[in-house]
């Protein structure tokens, strides 16, 4: 018998036979490339990072078509201070248009934003755009949207240090709970899947604490090309990996003597 069910819907019923229909509830994105991209398009490297702004939007669509309820996004690294001042002002500006343009998306596709990373060290009126937003959406419960700017992994660690110091808490009652609650990702759930585009296969000081038990998926495509597609394929991929968190698999357990 033909089958008669649309074909969206039949994607959708291949799909999460791929996946095994487990997705992850938080994906974190490394979006590198962008230089690369631009390059053999022998266009500048800002050309190459407002691709890969423009490319934001299309990627989040798909993860909420998902379910998928956290997505974070390694925009702009401690380390890439370092890297030239015209550079460094245009991806500032881009972050700034990007908040200021997809202000009505967020709202009416219910998106929390968060900021990663210390807000101090970007420009005052970044910061006032910044945390306006952060309010405005603030009590949007869909898909919440955590962009890394000025963040780095170990600078999160030395931060949270800092503050437990201060707050007096006795060496004897850290634990990693108190840690998780001092990180710039407090209350945000660990990344089940780290993606990182183009090719290197690196952390970069990226969530360094919060991936210790996150599955790590490297593609050669360069951000700026990264789409619904590679979504899918990483998703799919996500959904074969046999998560263990040091155990072992009830297959497994059969096993023991
Ligand atoms: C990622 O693209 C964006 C940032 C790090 C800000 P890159 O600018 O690192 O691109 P490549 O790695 O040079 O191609
Ligand atoms: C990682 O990319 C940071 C971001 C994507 C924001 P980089 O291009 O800065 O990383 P390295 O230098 O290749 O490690
Ligand atoms: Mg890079």
């Amino acid at each position: 018998m033909p089958n008669t069910k649309p074909e969206a819907l039949q994607k959708e019923e291949i799909f999460s036979k791929l996946t095994g229909g487990r997705v992850p509830g938080h994906v974190a994105i490394i979006m590198d490339g962008n230089g690369r991209w631009a390059q053999e398009r022998n266009l500048p490297r800002a050309a190459g990072h407002r691709a890969g702004a423009e490319n934001i939007w299309r990627i989040l669509e798909r993860f909420w078509e998902h379910g998928i309820g956290y997505v974070t996004l390694y925009a702009f690294s401690t380390e890439n201070w370092n890297r030239p001042q015209t550079e460094v002002r245009s991806l500032i500006r881009l972050l700034d248009r990007f908040i200021k343009n997809e202000m009505d998306t967020f709202q009416k596709n219910n998106v929390q934003l968060k900021h990663l990373g210390h807000l101090e060290q970007l420009p005052l009126w970044l910061q006032n755009h910044i945390e306006a937003a952060i309010e405005a959406t603030k009590e949007n419960d869909g898909l919440v949207l955590s962009i890394c700017f000025s963040y780095g992994g170990r600078d999160d660690l030395v931060t949270a240090l800092q503050k437990i110091i201060d707050s007096e808490i006795p060496a004897h009652a850290v634990s990693e709970e108190t840690i998780h609650n001092h990180l710039f990702t407090a209350g945000l759930p660990d990344p089940d899947l780290v993606i990182r585009t183009a090719g290197d296969q690196r952390l970069s000081n990226f969530l360094i604490w919060q991936c210790a038990y996150a599955e790590l998926y490297f593609t050669d495509t360069y951000w700026p090309d990264f789409g619904r597609e590679d979504i899918d394929l990483a998703l799919a991929e996500y959904g074969r990996r046999k998560r263990k968190f040091g155990r072992l698999l009830p297959s497994d357990e059969k096993r023991v003597p």
